[in-house]
């Protein structure tokens, strides 16, 4: 997502001007049912070891991941080579600690999660909330969600599903969100939870964006061809097949960059899916994603023009009732030269999607 970073950077910079509340930026959220694989789809978006992954019911509550694009220092930049750059991690809930070993997050994540959920497999609704802080990150937020359950185990109430179901359909119902909806390769795309779920909240498919993740755990013979390409389930944006590491590379620790090493290699050598490279493994989902991102942005860029028009004339109405000149005000001023800023950035926004070619979702 290189290329997005020194855009939405500046667009965020001309937001915190207003406020960050005033204007819904996009997030992006992973939903699927248990196991399918979305934290590890996340983890291989972000590019760093920083979540709990597994078998059965592992993420118990939904983080709130904040990712913060801080330059980083030449110096440092020159030494970084493959590895990635230095991260800070933060929780909302601790805010006096700051992490920068990625392995502490996670077990402060996983003792975070116990410490509301309990340690046998409930789930809560309350987030955890997180924050990241490094040079090769791109100012976005990524909300990892605990799968769609249909059977109760544990701690669980008799209606998981329903609980499970709402607290999904809490984060992917906002127009905001870009659905990042998962189906594991070895179970019938047919029968997809997250497909389902996703078409009710965007039957238009505007902002789904299909991944199907495992495809190197499909029977010998098969493979997912004629799903990726569209011809299985309908798909306005399409799909993307990914390899995430496995069970066996969790346990020993397989770095993030080996393994997608080990994806790209995987398909760029599959008889099949060489000759479709375009819906296939990670690098094409981030880039898939980034675009929707710009269109995302580009098309909210009316209405936030619209809200900074009505903050300038509430401003000047409530300074009129105090009997002031509408003009001179330091607030009316601001709004003004806020509305320049955006309407510059627009401009510029625009010519810059022109020029790069990307399509409207
Ligand atoms: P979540 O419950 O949907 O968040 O799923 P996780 O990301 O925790 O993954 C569940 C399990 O499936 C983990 O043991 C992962 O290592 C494994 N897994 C996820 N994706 C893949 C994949 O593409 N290939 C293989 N072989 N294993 C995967
Ligand atoms: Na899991
Ligand atoms: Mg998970």
């Amino acid at each position: 997502m290189d290329s997005l970073i020194p855009t939405v950077n500046r667009l965020q910079d001309v937001f915190n001007t207003v406020g960050q509340d005033e204007i819904d930026l996009p997030q992006i959220v992973v939903v699927g049912s248990q196991s399918s694989g979305k934290s590890s789809v996340l983890e291989n978006l972000v590019g760093r070891d920083f979540l709990p992954r597994g078998s059965g019911i592992v993420t118990r509550r939904p983080l709130v991941l904040q990712l913060v694009n801080e330059p980083a220092d030449t110096e440092a930049e020159s030494e970084a080579e493959a590895k990635p750059a230095m991260a800070r991690a933060q929780f909302l809930h601790l805010p006096n600690k700051e992490f920068t070993d990625m392995h502490e997050v996670r077990r402060e994540i996983e003792r975070e999660t116990d410490r509301l959920a309990g340690g046998n497999k409930g789930i809560v609704k309350t987030p955890i909330h997180l924050r990241i802080t490094a040079p090769d990150v791109l100012n976005l937020t990524l909300v990892d969600l605990p799968g769609i359950t249909k059977i109760p185990v544990g701690d669980q109430p008799a209606d998981i599903e329903v609980q499970t179901r709402e607290l999904v359909l809490d984060y992917i119902s906002k127009p905001n969100s870009v659905i990042v909806a998962i189906s594991p390769a070895n179970v019938d795309i047919v029968n997809s939870e997250s497909l389902k779920m996703a078409r009710e909240v965007d039957p238009d498919g505007k902002r789904t964006v299909g991944v199907v993740t495992k495809i190197d755990l499909m029977d010998r013979g098969t493979n997912s061809l004629d799903i990726l390409t569209g011809r299985v389930y309908p798909l306005r944006l399409g799909f993307v097949g990914v390899v995430n590491r496995s069970q066996e590379d969790t346990q020993s620790n397989k770095p993030i960059a080996e393994s997608l090493a080990a994806e790209a290699e995987f398909f760029r050598s599959h008889p099949v899916y060489r000759t479709i490279t375009q819906h296939c493994g990670t690098t094409n989902l981030a880039r898939q994603l980034s675009q929707l991102l710009m269109n995302h942005i580009r098309d909210r860029l009316p209405s936030i023009k619209t809200k900074i028009n009505a903050l300038i004339s509430q401003t000047e109405q409530e300074l009129a009732s105090y009997g002031r000149v509408a003009t001179t005000p330091a607030t009316g001023t601001d709004a003004s030269r806020l509305l320049k800023l955006v309407t510059q950035f627009a401009a510029e926004f625009s010519s810059s999607i022109e020029g790069t070619g990307a399509e409207r979702a």
